[in-house]
């Protein structure tokens, strides 16, 4: 059988060649299409009968072209770009591969945040983040490894997650909050980590952002959606000590840019799952996924059930 690996944003060639062992040893064939357009992807999925993708938007145009797919992977942790209805609806199953690339977010989150206490190595005289409070907003697989480096930066760690117990986050070290308004407003750091879905687009706005602590810092390694960007450029213009740090570039980018300075900073691409480590385990993760739900219809990480 035929598995595509179809990613704009291509994986470390060390990842590549281990999904092709995995696929290989499973005797069926790798395709590889990288910075492909779209149509590239409607072409290149029409005799696959498995595909593995990362942010890579898999919709019902592309759905519609693929009559032999029976499964989509995305190596990662975030599937808000699958249509899962359409998947359903044609007997797709689709998978994430949850945990995978989650150090390698959380490492950024510091990197991103270092950078913005030391005023972007400009010279000037910085802040340290030892016994500041960072709250994670949403205590998944990557708020877990913030919390983990955080406590080594000597921080206090905050979490809010409804779906969390409590007794899971103090086992942790960490001191949970309860409600999103209360998390927001103890922070110096909030760090997001929400996923983009009906309940959280748009979901962050000046209402919450307002309640930041003086040099408060909203870090955004998630998913752009999840900001009401006019709600925040609203917030950031009245608040003229807040930053917004995001490694997903909003869409009102250049206006933020323009109004806001180096109050504002976005990484051009999204970043945080770019490493040769989180690409070979996420990648690696997902082949096998396929192999095994092709051979007997594994699907332990199904997310359109
Ligand atoms: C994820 O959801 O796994 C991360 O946001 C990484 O996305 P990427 O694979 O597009 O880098």
């Amino acid at each position: 059988m035929k598995i595509l690996v179809a990613t704009e944003k291509p994986f470390a060639p060390v990842a590549v060649e281990g999904i092709k062992n995995v696929v290989e040893a499973a005797g069926h064939e790798l395709a590889l299409l990288e910075k492909g357009s779209k149509d590239d992807l409607k072409t290149a999925v029409a005799d696959a009968d498995g595909l593995i993708v990362r942010s890579d938007k898999v919709d019902k145009e592309v759905l519609d072209c693929a009559a032999k797919l029976k499964v989509v992977v995305r190596a990662g942790a975030g599937y808000d770009n699958i249509d899962l209805n359409e998947a359903t609806a044609k007997g797709i199953c689709v998978m994430n591969t949850p945990g995978q690339n989650s150090n390698a977010v959380a490492e950024l989150v510091f990197g991103l945040l270092v950078m913005v206490y030391r005023n972007y190595y400009n010279g000037t005289s910085g802040s340290e983040l030892k016994e500041k409070t960072i709250g994670i907003h949403a205590y998944g697989q990557v708020g877990r490894n913030v919390a983990r480096i955080a406590k080594g930066f000597g921080m206090n760690v905050l979490a809010f997650d409804p779906f969390v117990s409590n007794e899971d986050m103090e086992a942790e070290g960490v001191t949970p909050v309860g409600s999103v308004e209360e998390l927001y407003a103890k922070s110096d750091i909030v760090s997001l980590h929400i996923p983009a879905n009906d309940s959280t687009r748009k979901s962050v706005v000046k209402g919450l952002i307002d309640k930041l602590p003086n040099k408060g810092v909203l870090i955004n390694t998630a998913r752009k959606e999840v900001i009401d960007e006019d709600s925040l450029m609203e917030a950031l213009d009245v608040r003229r000590d807040v930053r917004y740090i995001a490694d997903v570039k909003p869409d009102l980018a250049d206006a933020m840019k323009e109004q806001f300075g180096d109050r504002v900073f976005f990484t051009p691409k999204k970043m945080g799952a770019q490493t040769s480590e989180a690409n070979i385990k996420a990648g690696i993760a997902a082949a096998e996924q396929v192999v095994a739900y092709l051979k007997d219809g594994w699907n332990k990480f199904q997310v359109n059930k």
